[in-house]
């Protein structure tokens, strides 16, 4: 057993439910789009939403329909994000096969993200709850301002942690907060306890985006290149650590690389120079003790709850974020 799916046992019986009602809202009578919806329907991904959603209801009680709603919700609105993602990064692969924009293009890949994203909203629907609309609404605002400023930043010569850190907690982290704090109100948690959840979904969605973002320095099972986000024009906390925290002669010549890659004139040699200098200058254990205080800080949010099943598996799935391997 694998340890997701160990992680998972409080909850498969709902898991197994919820994968059911997601694949089940995948299917059209247009040959098109259910051709597009059957690429996400035969290659789906961990379900790391659903999970932890349907968790972190069960510390608030046995799991009802509302919460199998937003469990659902959550995962169509991240694979929504990711199909218009690919997209936006031009990326030709997801989960092991090609990205939809790569199979059927660019115009049919943002339309199937937009039905993808209704069916979060007619999950949502059935909950009658409109706070949890709101919820959703608002996570998609700061996940499409977090695409915008990494965007932006592509062509901003600045290079700071403050902002890759705005990136990523707009980007990845808004996600995980809303599904955690979605996921509590659904099963009747009090407010005090969903404020709790928002924050210990933010803290471990940064954590999830680091550890994405390393994988790009290291030979990794993702199924992406060393290197692939500075070809994106991205700058990630690895190399923006060890670029402002070196000097000499090597440190300023990968600054110019660094500015390089944000214009998306630098060379594959050239990110594979940049890559190998933020090995050798300690980029990716910072990046990793970084990871490892924050999940610190959201195991101790769970230290409040009576220690249980759940509870345990909410801290393994802590340390499954920052351990993954892929
Ligand atoms: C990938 O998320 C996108 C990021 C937020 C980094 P996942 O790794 O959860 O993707 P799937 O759903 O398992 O493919
Ligand atoms: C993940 O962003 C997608 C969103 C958070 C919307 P990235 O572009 O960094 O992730 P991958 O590498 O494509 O999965
Ligand atoms: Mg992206
Ligand atoms: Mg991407």
């Amino acid at each position: 057993m694998n340890q997701l799916q160990n992680i998972s046992k409080p909850i498969q019986g709902e898991l197994d439910r919820c994968r059911q009602m997601f694949a089940k809202s995948l299917h059209h009578e247009n040959p098109l789009l259910d051709h597009a919806l059957s690429m996400v329907r035969e290659h789906n991904g961990k379900m790391m939403r659903p999970i932890l959603a349907l968790l972190v209801a069960r510390l608030f009680g046995e799991i009802n329909d509302r919460t199998m709603n937003v469990a659902c919700a959550y995962e169509a609105f991240h694979t929504a994000s990711l199909v218009h993602d690919d997209v936006v990064d031009e990326s030709e692969e997801r989960r092991g096969q090609e990205s939809i924009n790569r199979d059927s293009g660019n115009k049919v890949a943002v339309l199937v993200g937009d039905y993808i994203l209704s069916n979060a909203l007619n999950y949502l629907a059935e909950t009658d709850c409109p706070k949890l609309v709101n919820i959703m609404s608002d996570a998609a605002k700061r996940l499409a301002d977090g695409e915008l400023l990494q965007l932006y930043n592509v062509s901003n010569q600045n290079i700071s942690e403050q902002t890759y850190f705005e990136i990523i907690s707009n980007k990845t982290a808004a996600l995980f907060a809303s599904c955690a704090y979605s996921a509590a109100i659904s099963n009747g948690a009090d407010a005090e306890s969903a404020e709790q959840m928002h924050r210990f979904g933010e803290t471990l969605g940064i954590c999830f985006q680091i550890r994405d973002d390393i994988f790009d320095y290291t030979e990794c099972n993702i199924g992406k290149p060393t290197g692939n986000d500075m070809k994106e024009g991205k700058l990630t906390l690895p190399v923006i650590h060890a670029l402002l925290n070196t000097k000499g002669e090597e440190a300023s010549a990968m600054n110019e690389i660094a500015l390089k890659v944000k214009q998306l004139k630098a060379t594959k040699e050239e990110i594979a120079s940049l890559v190998e200098f933020t090995r050798q200058n300690g980029g990716i254990e910072y990046a990793g003790q970084t990871m490892e205080t924050l999940a610190q800080k959201a195991k101790e949010i769970l230290t409040a709850y009576p220690d249980s099943i759940v509870r345990k598996s909410l801290t393994d799935y802590v340390d499954y974020v920052i351990g993954r391997e892929y």
